[in-house]
């Protein structure tokens, strides 16, 4: 994997065959102390974690499955759009290397077809005020067959092969991804919020859309205006209303 001059992201790398999550290990190093933009990657993981207490399938070399360690000087509150600007950054570096546009899926997923190529994983440790660090750990499709797949995946998985008959370096789109995180990274820096809301905007799949929000309490429809600064999913109610709604408290169905 290269890395160009300059670039944070990606300039200590950590490589693992087996693991049981690179995201644990990069709180581990997190907490030692590693510096800013640490990446650990691993042939396979057993206990690869997805996103509310999910598994996440990575017992196999056909994917990228990858986290980095960063080091924000952000409030707690503010690091969400971390997430929003990750799933940009992977969008990106695969149009980048591979030409191929790929839809965000609010959340955080990562859409090829209809179906998911990949998930991102955000962990944060902080105190009052204060970010020691934020793990970002991203798990991409590359070169699975459908057979890969366990049975309950096998219509809901992407993967880059299936979509292009091809096999790719998961060098080259891991190089490709770094390089645009730290692009979206610096914008991020810089105060750029708009900037990265739009871009998630423009990539998502979710956004325009007529989605059914479900929760414990209610359940209504209403079309996705935008994803908010906090990562929440804006949506309009056929009243006009608008409501801002959080991953952790609802299920979003396209209609
Ligand atoms: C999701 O549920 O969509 C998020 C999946 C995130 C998977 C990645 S693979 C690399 C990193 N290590 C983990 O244990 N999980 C993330």
């Amino acid at each position: 994997v290269s890395v160009p001059d300059g670039q944070q992201i990606g300039r200590e790398l950590v490589h693992f065959a087996d693991i049981d999550s690179t995201n644990n290990y990069a709180k581990k190093i997190g907490n030692d102390g590693c510096p800013h933009g640490t990446v650990v990657t691993a042939e396979r993981q057993t206990l690869g974690r997805g996103r509310v207490g999910r598994l996440w399938q990575s017992d196999n070399s056909r994917g990228l499955w990858f986290s980095i360690v960063l080091r924000p000087d952000l409030e707690p509150e503010k690091v969400q759009i971390i997430t929003l600007a990750a799933s940009v950054a992977v969008v990106e570096g695969i149009i980048e290397v591979l030409d191929i546009n790929c839809g965000i899926k609010w959340p955080n997923d990562i859409i090829l077809g209809s179906c998911k190529l990949g998930g991102i994983l955000t962990e944060l440790s902080a105190e009052p005020g204060h970010v020691n660090y934020v793990v970002v750990g991203i798990g991409l499709n590359i070169n699975q067959d459908s057979g890969d797949f366990d049975q309950e995946l096998q219509d809901k998985a992407a993967s880059l092969k299936l979509f292009t008959g091809k096999t790719h370096s998961r060098a080259k789109i891991l190089s490709g991804i770094l390089k645009s995180f730290e692009k979206i990274y610096t914008m991020l820096l810089a105060g750029e919020t708009r900037q990265i809301i739009d871009k998630w905007n423009k990539y998502s799949v979710t956004v325009g859309k007529e989605v059914r929000i479900i929760s414990r309490e209610v359940e209504y429809i209403g079309t996705a205006q935008s994803v908010a600064l906090d990562g929440k999913l804006v949506v309009k109610c056929k009243d006009g209303t608008l409501r801002e709604v959080s991953s952790g408290e609802v299920q979003v169905r396209g209609l």
